[in-house]
């Protein structure tokens, strides 16, 4: 059976821990492996990306693997072809596919009908490998995540919907302020309540970032909303990080986000560029986390 990376809950308490530590062994020692020697990654990117492309390439690299990269426009998967077929295809020819794509059915349907690992590398309903790395990034500063509260501001999105799911694994509390109409999907939040999740739901995002010690956002529009821009902008207005809010969250909290970023939409110039930003330490861990998943994936 194929050992695939999906969400970050299939990995279990000890198993997300695990990856975390792993994560860091490997930032603090540059790890350079060999579970990939004469392997290959197919990199299946239906939208756009600089930092999971490149530090998904790079740690392929870092582990003795190669990598080919394939996109709709250039491939007959832009003509239809079915992604049943294509993950017969491919299994043929490689040895694990990272895929971003749109709904999860498109990562369930490559891993239903490959017989290789499959990366989730963004769909429309999650981020995990993203979220594995801004807990690494707090990891680094705060090891303990019983005493902290981590708030996200802004839309119920993939990136919302990890957190939603980390928040059911790792013992922090999750404060969540969206505004009417762009929640994160109700079951999931049940489901990872059930699973002991600490989670707060409002619509206000200075409730949410109340004390919080990790001030998270996302852009306003994913990828694939570009259409709702204009009416995004007006509902998300209240909802931009900026210095007051941050001022409400605890007294040294920190700023994430995954990037790429809006500067004057969803946070502004003066708190992606201040002090209590530490998004580009975040950004490099997408590097190292990789890694870690990847070695993951090919052990056994
Ligand atoms: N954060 C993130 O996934 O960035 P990219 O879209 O550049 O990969
Ligand atoms: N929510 C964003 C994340 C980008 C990394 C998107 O899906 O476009």
């Amino acid at each position: 059976m194929a050992k695939h990376f999906m969400r970050i809950r299939d990995l279990g308490v000890d198993g997300a821990w695990q990856m975390l530590r792993r994560a860091k062994e490997m930032k603090d020692t540059r790890f350079r492996g060999h579970c990939m020697d004469g392997k290959v990654a197919a990199l299946i990117f239906e939208k756009a990306s600089t930092r999971t492309r490149m530090s998904f390439e790079l740690a392929v690299r870092h582990l003795g693997g190669s990598t080919v990269f394939m996109t709709p426009n250039e491939s007959q998967l832009g003509r239809s072809e079915p992604l049943r077929d294509t993950a017969r295809v491919l299994s043929r020819y490689v040895d694990c596919l990272i895929v971003r794509t749109f709904g999860q059915e498109r990562l369930d349907e490559l891993a239903a009908y490959g017989s290789i690992p499959v990366v989730n590398a963004l769909t429309d309903q999650g981020h995990p490998c993203q979220i594995m790395a801004d807990l690494l990034t707090i990891y680094e500063r705060t090891p303990d995540f019983s005493k902290l509260r981590i708030a996200w501001i802004g839309d119920g999105n993939n990136m919302a919907d990890s957190w939603i799911e980390a928040a059911s694994v790792f013992p922090f509390e999750l404060t969540i302020a969206s505004p009417e109409g762009y929640e994160p999907s109700r079951a999931l939040i049940d489901e990872a309540v059930k699973a002991g999740a600490n989670i707060s739901l409002s619509h206000d995002p200075f409730e949410a970032a109340r004390g919080a010690n990790y001030v998270n956002t996302d852009v306003w529009a994913s990828m694939g909303q570009e259409s709702e821009q204009i009416e995004r902008m007006k509902a998300f207005k209240k909802f931009c990080v900026d210095s007051a809010l941050m001022a409400t969250a605890a007294p040294d909290a920190k700023f994430l986000h995954c990037l790429p970023a809006h500067r004057g939409e969803e946070v502004t110039e003066e708190v992606i560029e201040g002090p209590a930003s530490i998004v580009w330490d975040e950004a490099e861990n997408r590097m190292h986390v990789q890694t870690a998943i990847l070695e993951w994936v090919f052990s056994n």
